[in-house]
């Protein structure tokens, strides 16, 4: 979990996250090999939520991977960084009408997941049948039900998609054929708590059973994300596809029915740190606190993690304390990143780097107290910086107040 390190490259000026583009290359080109070996009629699409950092989006459009997007706002960024929308899969609760129709006209591979989208959509296959409407469907499936302990949403059911048993996921094929759209497609994601194969197994044995009760002839297979991503398990995204597809084969014509993916957290978690650096250390009673220049929010945004870490620190070996409570910057007491246990006394100026904190970290961006730190890119022991640190400037940026004036940044006071 910890180690005191001599890190390869000398650190970017802090706060800083820094993308490793060699372990992001690695962990994308693994999943795109396994697609290619077991299911080569297939889209990888990126979770564009799990980081939308510009940069990452067209790294992964020059990687050929498609954008998956949750929202009319994601849709509109993946389209402002250069995907077409025949290059994205637009999902999400809650669609707009407007972006939806452009979506359906133009192209994207849609997913519905609520019921005025249903309705919407055969709203225009009615009004236009030359557009041959073809959307997928998001099933509601029981996964603890298959899988006991996986589900994320204990003791209750996921809010997410159709109900097949109940009724409501055959209504809507109903409405939709009967507008003269088609069901082309099912979109099975759910987020489960462990790195279990079985639960894409059993996502993939559902899509079956709904396969032939519904008869459907389908154009694709949406088996989502939430996988898990390391860099030292080589074998995991090919177990992952290959159950996928073991369980579908005898289902679907593999050359016609595309398997669409949507990893997130495990292409982008691993290959991403966060550098802190000590401001400064003080004694109160018993307890020794650690004051950073960072914030749990930048790496635990719902405060439910401890990231793995390594320090660089100019202590000397022989002044291990039992306690030392690593705090952040803001003025929240329980803006705390961890308590490290028995390692050498840190003082200021000393860094401590967070380590596999790409998913769910920056996309959350706070602005409480301070703005969003800035990003580089580790290429060839090389940083790059892709994302300047937040100032005022930015948060002015679209507001509207009285008795101010946007000031030239070098005029703000210290
Ligand atoms: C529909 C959908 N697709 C993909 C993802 C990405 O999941 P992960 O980051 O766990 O791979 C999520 C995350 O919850 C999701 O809701």
């Amino acid at each position: 979990m910890s180690s005191i390190e001599h890190p390869r490259i000398a650190g970017p000026p802090t706060p800083a996250f820094v993308i490793d583009e060699s372990a992001l290359n690695i962990l994308v080109n693994r999943f795109r090999d396994a697609l290619a070996e077991h299911w080569p009629n297939s889209v990888m699409s990126y979770s564009v939520k799990t980081n939308s950092l510009p940069w990452l989006l067209s790294y992964m459009k020059r990687q050929g991977v498609w954008a998956e997007v949750v929202s009319d706002s994601e849709y509109k960024l993946a389209c402002a960084v250069g995907y077409t929308p025949e290059q994205i899969v637009y999902n999400g609760p809650v669609k707009s009408r407007a972006v939806l129709r452009s979506a359906l006209r133009n192209g994207s591979l849609t997913n519905l997941d609520s019921k005025r989208e249903v309705r919407w959509a055969a709203e225009l296959a009615a009004e236009d049948p030359s557009l041959n409407v073809r959307v997928g469907l998001r099933v509601n499936w029981d996964l603890d039900a298959l899988c006991p302990g996986q589900s994320t949403v204990v003791g209750d059911m996921s809010r997410f998609g159709f109900d097949y048993v109940n009724g409501e996921f055959e209504a809507a094929i109903v409405q939709l054929t009967d507008a003269g759209a088609s069901v082309a497609g099912l979109h099975m994601h759910r987020n489960s708590r462990s790195n279990s194969p079985q639960v894409y197994q059993a996502a993939a044995g559902v899509a079956r059973e709904i396969i032939s009760t519904f008869d459907l002839e389908l154009d694709w297979i949406d088996i989502g994300g939430g996988f898990f991503g390391s860099l030292d398990d080589t074998a995991l995204f090919d177990d992952y596809i290959s159950c996928i597809r073991a369980e579908l084969e005898g289902a679907v014509d593999l050359s016609r029915t595309r398997l669409v993916i949507e990893p997130g957290g495990s292409v982008i978690a691993a290959p991403v740190e966060f550098h802190a650096q000590v401001l400064d250390t003080k004694d109160i009673g018993q307890r020794r606190f650690v004051i950073t220049n960072v914030s749990r929010t930048d790496i635990d945004p719902l405060f439910r993690k401890q990231a793995p870490y390594y320090i660089v620190t100019e202590a000397a070996a022989d002044t291990d304390h039992p306690e030392q409570v690593i705090a952040g910057f803001t003025c929240m007491e329980d803006d705390r990143l961890m308590v490290l246990k028995d390692s050498p006394k840190l003082i200021e100026g000393d860094r401590i780097v967070f380590r596999r904190v790409g998913a769910y970290t920056m996309s959350y961006g706070s602005s409480f107290i301070e703005f969003p730190p800035a990003v580089y890119v580790l290429h060839e022991n090389h940083l790059t910086l892709v994302r300047r640190a937040g100032d005022v400037e930015d948060y002015l940026q679209g507001n509207i107040w009285t008795g101010g004036q946007l000031q030239p940044t070098g005029a703000q006071p210290e």
